[in-house]
């Protein structure tokens, strides 16, 4: 091609543009957001549908199509605004002669007068342009404010239109939500909105996309790949999800295990601090072959907490309950308060050769929304059974969770509600189950039945022995990761 504006019947529309000048086929989906006449279009995208190309198509399009065009392409960050204006330049590389990058990577030029720009979201690059393409990449995370600078720049310039691309982020207040919901219930030429989950691209396979929803927390998987909304905040679990998993079993006493009584455990930790409470959950599987269905479970046998003791004290106590139960592992805190208790539990543990290690875990935002994640997967598909224990009901019931702007879910208990110790050590004892394994041994028939007449039922319907009885094996114990958070789930 030339230098000059680009022209011709099979150029001029963007579907011959992006074919026959960049070369670069659009795909259904990419070519139903570029032949809209909606002025602003708005899409709600997973990740790796194509974002990137169909908008460097579309900035390239206006620029080349248009003598003396200004794009303007906004991104939530610096590095984003470089990748993006870096896709363009690919594509136009060798097919649009004449298009110079300048040497800040922030303009491309073409020979027509018209220029590409990518700016990060920052009010004082936005303001003053008058643009005749406004491009907002992941708008869901670029403040109302920078937005309310933006927008005006179309204004000025007849026939000025206006992309909106994100994942599913932000308020229902917020700019991006509001304009997408606006033009996917009633799409007309002001504004029409599309969704594309990440199976839309016929890159993405389904499999692997399956592999994906198993590792990951399912929150995260359901905004980055689904492209769904989950609410913004809000109670984590649900009533239904809980009581579906309560059953009137019997704890199993520490106490009262001796010899052949002890089974493989796991044990999850929150340590308090003065008024705070010291809390103790331990974890095990049941039998599969006594539940009629012969489904592995995880259960919770045990759990007690401590005010205001000393840390001596309760270290000796979490020592003997290790003892009790065949404690393989035991989830600690180390981050707050936890360091030096951490330490002295294992040196105990160690001197009394209970054979438990201890995984001394940093407890941040992306270990706990990993573990309640895992514990609300274990909820939903009826892989958890949990005791009619008030206080642990009451804090789950409690947990809160929060979108945070920089991406991920903070997961608490606010602090009017009360404490969080039982909960926080629940979720440190089910971190240590891998359940991985107890999927591929139920997959493998490798439970018999063995049923057992005395039993109780969940909310949900699943038979469990009034006296639990535990697997007898080890396999499924895991030592979750520490500073490293987020693998070994
Ligand atoms: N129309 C197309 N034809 C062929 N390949 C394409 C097309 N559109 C996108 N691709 C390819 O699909 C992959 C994903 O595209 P792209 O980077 O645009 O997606 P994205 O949604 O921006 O991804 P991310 O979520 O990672 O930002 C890339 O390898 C890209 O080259
Ligand atoms: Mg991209």
């Amino acid at each position: 091609m030339t230098a000059e504006t680009i022209s011709g019947p099979d150029v001029l529309d963007v579907e011959g543009f992006a074919a026959n000048v960049l070369h670069r086929r659009l795909w259904p989906h990419q070519l139903d957001v570029a032949t809209s006449p909606a002025r602003y279009r708005v899409v709600c995208a997973g990740r790796q549908v194509g974002k990137s190309v169909l908008l460097a198509v579309l900035a390239l399009h206006t620029a080349a199509t248009r003598r003396n065009a200004t794009v303007l392409l906004v991104s939530a960050g610096e590095e984003a605004a470089k990748r993006l204006l870096a896709e363009c330049a690919g594509l136009a590389r060798d097919r649009l002669s004449g298009s110079v990058l300048d040497e800040t990577r922030s303009t491309l030029a073409l020979s027509n007068g018209s220029t590409i720009r990518s700016v990060p979201a920052s009010e004082r690059q936005i303001r003053g342009w008058p643009v005749d393409l406004l491009i907002v990449d992941e708008a869901g995370f670029v403040a109302d404010g920078i937005w309310r600078a933006a927008e005006p720049a179309i204004i000025a310039r007849p026939g000025s239109r206006v992309v909106l691309c994100s994942s599913p982020w932000g308020g229902p207040e917020a700019f991006f939500p509001a304009l997408w919901q606006r033009g996917m219930d009633r799409p007309d030429e002001h504004v029409a909105g599309w969704h594309w989950p990440s199976s839309v691209s016929p890159r993405v396979d389904a499999a692997l996309l399956e592999q994906i929803r198993e590792r990951e927390p399912a929150d995260y998987f359901r905004r980055e790949f689904l492209a769904e909304w989950g609410d913004a905040a809000g109670v984590y679990f649900s009533e239904a999800e809980l009581m579906g998993a309560v059953a009137d079993y019997e704890l199993t006493d520490p106490a009262r295990l001796s010899g052949r009584g002890r089974f493989p455990a796991a044990g999850g930790l929150d340590w308090g601090v003065a008024v705070d409470a010291n809390a103790l959950v331990v974890a095990s599987v049941l039998d599969p072959a006594v539940a009629a269905d012969l489904r592995w479970r995880v259960w919770l046998p045990w759990m007690e907490v401590h005010y205001r003791t000393s840390w001596s004290w309760w270290i000796e106590r979490v020592v003997d309950v290790a003892e009790q139960f065949r404690m393989r592992v035991i989830a600690s805190e180390r981050n707050g308060v936890g360091a030096y208790p951490t330490e002295d539990l294992a040196e105990q543990l160690r001197r009394r050769r209970t054979g438990t290690h201890v995984a001394a875990v940093w407890t941040d935002v992306r270990r706990k929304q990993a573990g309640f994640a895992k514990i609300k997967t274990l909820l939903q598909s009826d892989r958890l059974v949990l005791p009619r224990h008030p206080e642990l009901l009451k804090q789950l019931r409690a947990l809160e969770f929060e979108q945070l702007a920089a991406g991920g879910v903070r997961i608490a208990v606010p602090e009017r509600a009360g404490h969080d110790d039982l909960a926080l050590a629940a979720m440190q004892a089910v971190s240590c189950v891998e359940t991985r394994r107890l999927r591929d041994a139920e997959e493998a028939g490798a439970f018999g039945p063995r049923p057992d007449p005395d039993t109780v039922r969940t909310g949900a319907g699943v038979v469990v022995p009034r006296r639990p009885v535990p697997i007898d094996s080890t396999g499924w114990l895991t030592y979750p990761a520490g500073e490293e958070a987020g693998d070994g789930w």
